[in-house]
């Protein structure tokens, strides 16, 4: 994967993109991220969340928190915030092992490479942490997101039946992780 996310990209349509470039959040970083996060929530597609955190909360997360229990990157290009993704430790002793991810990358900037340039900084910092495993849960109509996920090597660990209000119903929640230590055999 770092090849592709390493590379600029030909999009689907068949024009060129630069490299994105990802950095960690800083706080000054808070109402740009805020808004893209609006951006993507306003889809209506693609989370579980009802909409962003407030400026001010992110902020705080983003100045706060301690880089070995959590991280945020930002992608960037032509100056332009493109996407970002988040990875946080559960908090106990006994699955602080696990990170759950959020990656998300704006409606125009898809399909050029930054998703993948995300991923490649989260399961980076999740080795040096010593981290065993990266979660995500991802709404099971998210076609694009599962083919991603799939691609860095994610497997399905399982299925929330019906877990998500969708449009005039629900939709399956589905569990995906990415073990970085081989999974322990159960006792
Ligand atoms: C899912 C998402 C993060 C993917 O990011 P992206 O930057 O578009 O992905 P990349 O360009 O790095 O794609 C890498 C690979 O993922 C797969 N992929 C990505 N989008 C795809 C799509 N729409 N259809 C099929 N495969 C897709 C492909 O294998 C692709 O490689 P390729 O382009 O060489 O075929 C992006 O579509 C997005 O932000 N969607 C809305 C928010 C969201 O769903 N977030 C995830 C919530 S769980």
């Amino acid at each position: 994967m770092r090849g592709l996310a390493a590379e600029g990209r030909e999009g689907v349509a068949g024009e060129s993109h630069s490299r994105p470039r990802v950095r960690l959040a800083r706080r000054a970083d808070a109402r740009a991220w805020r808004a893209l996060q609006q951006g993507i929530y306003d889809e209506g597609l693609w989370f579980v969340g009802d909409g962003p955190a407030s400026e001010r909360a992110l902020a705080a997360r983003l100045q706060l928190t301690p880089r070995h229990r959590a991280a945020v990157w930002l992608a960037e290009r032509d100056g332009a915030l493109v996407g970002w993704c988040e990875a946080a430790r559960l908090q106990s002793q006994r699955l602080e092992h696990v990170a759950m991810l959020t990656v998300a990358v704006a409606s125009g900037s898809r399909r050029t490479g930054v998703g993948s340039a995300l991923l490649v900084e989260a399961e980076a910092w999740g080795r040096q942490q010593g981290l065993r495993k990266l979660s995500l849960h991802v709404r099971a109509g998210n076609a694009a997101a599962l083919a991603l996920y799939r691609r860095f090597g994610f497997t399905v660990e399982g299925v929330e039946r019906s877990q998500v209000r969708a449009g005039g119903g629900f939709e399956d929640n589905v569990i995906m992780a990415k073990h970085l230590v081989a999974p322990e055999a159960d006792a």
